[in-house]
């Protein structure tokens, strides 16, 4: 099923054709205004209770965990994909010798704290090249083997949308042994992701984009078998029964249960959190399947438009419903960027690619809109 357009949900002007998600959502209304009666809050401090301290929080683990299929013990809150992808490489034990299989090209926040592990471990990385068939599973299965200690990946590729299968990697990888960590910034809330079918040991996901909320949050959906492990930060609301303002000075060694124990220190912010919750709320209730299948739409008819301009799109079978990568032979003009934005039509160049990322607020009139700028000056 796919659904209406939503731009009437959303503070977008007619003139705008913001086709760029992968570089930040717009907040819905109803988020913005949960988050401006949060900021409002801090100017009357009376008004928090230590209970709230919690309350966000916890809605906001328990959503999360609805999106991804899991646990709300399962859920960590953290501030960036790189804080993230950091506490999974910390958490995962690799020995001298073992790899780390990583995408060409992929996004740096889940690449240097793989190569600061590697070298302080004496591990290798193994960098698996772009396909020119965009069959990025076949190239990721092949380089998975009894060496492989981690196989850090997204969902699909940043730059283009460009797709990889998961589940197969997921398998592959339990096969020999090794860890899958996933950087979900570009797909979570867009794109199914279910930690029952594909078994992360860490799913890392980012609210500023795909999940329609604020800068600055974000999740990690930690396996039970990866829930005893070591925080980034020794805080004071991980530990056990930090509920008990009164009681913060019984130091504490044990922690909350669950994934609690990797949140970020002040991570009950009053200002951001319920402008996740909100976002989270609207995701749920228009149903991740559906927004993918209204995007693909979308992108389907980006990709037609494309190709009829001499372009070379990312093919819908291989790619995400949400974003797609068009790339040229030749080279595009420096002044791209600001041709496109003059006509108030905003994608990202990425690479080599054009990358469009289309949301419930486009319509099929702003892809137009695009086209005809871009069969203007390429
Ligand atoms: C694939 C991917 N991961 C992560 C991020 C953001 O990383 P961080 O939260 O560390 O700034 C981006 C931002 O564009 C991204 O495209």
């Amino acid at each position: 099923m796919t659904l209406v357009n939503q731009r009437d949900l959303f503070e977008i002007p007619d003139d705008v054709a913001y086709l760029n998600c992968a570089y930040m959502s717009p907040l819905p209304r109803a988020s913005r205004e949960a988050g401006e009666a949060g900021v409002a809050r801090k100017s009357q401090p009376w008004t928090i209770s230590a209970a709230d301290f919690f309350s966000g929080s916890e809605s906001a683990r328990e959503l999360f965990a609805n999106l991804v299929g899991g646990d709300a013990d399962g859920v960590a809150i953290v501030p960036s994909a790189s804080y993230g992808i950091a506490l999974s490489a910390a958490n995962i034990p690799l020995r001298s010798g073992q790899a780390i299989v990583l995408l060409e090209d992929q996004f740096p926040s889940n690449v240097y704290p793989w190569r600061d592990l590697a070298a302080r471990m004496g591990a290798t990385i193994i960098t698996v090249q772009r396909p020119s068939d965009f069959d990025w599973t076949s190239a990721v299965l092949a380089q998975i083997d009894e060496r492989t200690g981690v196989v850090a990946l997204p969902h699909c590729h940043w730059t283009d949308g460009s797709l990889l299968d998961l589940r197969r990697i997921g398998e592959r990888a339990r096969a020999v042994g090794a860890a899958l960590v996933i950087d979900g910034a570009q797909s979570v809330g867009a794109h199914p992701f279910d930690v029952g079918e594909i078994q992360p040991d860490f799913l890392v996901a980012v609210t500023y984009k795909w999940l329609l909320g604020p800068y600055s949050l974000g999740f990690v959906y930690a396996a039970p078998h990866r829930r005893a492990g070591i925080p980034l930060e020794a805080n004071w609301i991980t530990r056990e029964d930090s509920e008990d303002f009164a009681g913060l000075v019984d130091y504490r060694d044990a922690f909350q249960p669950g994934a609690r124990r990797y949140d970020m220190g002040e991570r009950s912010n009053f200002a951001l959190m319920p402008v996740a919750v909100a976002s989270l709320r609207q995701l749920l209730a228009w149903r991740v399947e559906e927004i993918a299948a209204t995007l693909r739409g979308l992108t389907d008819y980006v990709e037609a438009g494309a190709r009829r301009i001499g372009l070379d799109p990312v093919p819908s079978d291989r790619r995400v419903g949400h974003l797609i990568g068009l790339r040229s032979s030749a080279a595009f003009p420096a002044d791209l960027s600001k041709q496109l934005t003059d006509a108030g039509v905003y994608v990202s160049l990425r690479g080599s690619a054009i990358r469009v990322s289309p949301h419930l607020y486009n319509t099929r009139e702003e892809c137009d809109r695009l086209f005809a700028v871009l069969a203007r000056v390429l």
